[in-house]
């Protein structure tokens, strides 16, 4: 693994790994702290976007394995404005030893791993967000188990945290649904990669429109903002269009009884996800949001070469 930008460029056996990993991790934090595995190394996490999980949890991920973060505003080094990204990437390499990036734009991060002699990590874009779908994958594993044939639906946007948890899905051999309005579709690139993983792992899909009949027989009902950061100036239409796609008591009863809900946070509280569902029993979002940390732990492991 030279570079971490998306979970489709991982075989399926990889990310596998990467859970498997994850676990060791989290156990040794629990038990009695993680042992020094980056001592000496910096990472520099660059953000365009505003963040509090990637933020912290990164930060953390070092620290707790005795290395260091360096966080880098927008204000800061302005990612191909004030300098191009060939030149930040190549500076950067001399003084740190891996670099996180959030941009708006995922052709940005894929600029930064082109130019950059350290391992680069992709901590959102506008395409994908595969370090949310290794802590995702890794929650719903700890609830289910590594059985093949699990049906995860996804209810609102097909955005960037859709198309991350399409593909690792995908590589799991887990089954995905998606209901989302019309012109609020998965990306088509992102549904031909999936089918290209799926001839492999069997793993089936479906692209509804209807909520209802989505979450049908779902063991995971997973929804995300109906605004992604950078769409701003829709957020008023959105508002009109998404409130049939609202994850609430009425469509959770639909699912199977032991269902698990999901969502990558930050959550807008009674628009996709209404607080008796992200506050009940069924709810994981905050062991989900806790997650992050150990499966980023296991991402930074492999790229640093000590697991
Ligand atoms: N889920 C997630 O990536 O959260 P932040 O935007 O706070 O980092
Ligand atoms: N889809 C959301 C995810 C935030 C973690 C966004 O891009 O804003």
């Amino acid at each position: 693994m030279k570079h971490f930008l998306a979970v489709s460029d991982l075989s399926s056996a990889e990310v596998q790994e990467l859970l498997d990993i994850s676990v060791k991790f989290k156990e040794e934090y629990f038990k009695k702290g993680n042992a020094p595995y980056f001592k000496g190394k910096v990472l520099g996490m660059i953000f365009q976007k505003p963040s509090l999980r990637t933020r912290v949890s990164f930060d953390m991920a070092m620290r707790h394995c005795g290395g260091d973060a360096l966080y880098l505003s927008p204000n800061e080094i302005g990612l191909g404005k004030r300098e191009s990204i060939a030149d930040i990437a190549r500076v950067l390499s001399g003084y740190v030893h891996a670099l996180m990036a959030r941009t708006f734009d995922h052709n940005h991060v894929l600029e930064l791993a082109k130019w950059s002699e350290i391992p680069v990590i992709n901590g959102l874009s506008d395409y994908n967000h595969p370090c949310q779908a290794i802590g995702d994958a890794l929650t719903i594993q700890e609830k289910f188990g590594k059985a093949k044939g699990l049906n995860v639906a996804y209810v609102g946007d097909g955005n960037n945290v859709t198309v991350s948890l399409l593909h690792v899905c995908s590589k799991l051999g887990w089954n995905f649904t998606i209901a989302s309005p019309e012109g609020y579709d998965i990306t088509p690139k992102a549904i031909e990669i999936a089918n290209e993983i799926s001839k492999e792992t069997g793993s089936k899909f479906n692209f509804l429109r209807d909520p209802h009949e989505a979450v049908k027989g779902a063991n995971v009902i997973y929804t995300d903002t109906w605004t992604s950061m950078g769409q701003e100036e829709e957020a008023a239409k959105r508002e009109k269009v998404f409130p049939p796609y609202q994850v609430n008591a009425k469509l959770v009863g639909e699912a199977d009884k032991d269902a698990i809900i999901m969502h990558c946070l930050p959550a807008h509280r009674n628009h996709e996800l209404t607080d008796d569902v992200a506050d009940g029993p069924q709810s994981v979002i905050f062991p989900q949001a806790h997650n992050r940390l150990h499966a980023q732990k296991a991402v930074l492991a492999r790229l640093f070469g000590v697991a």
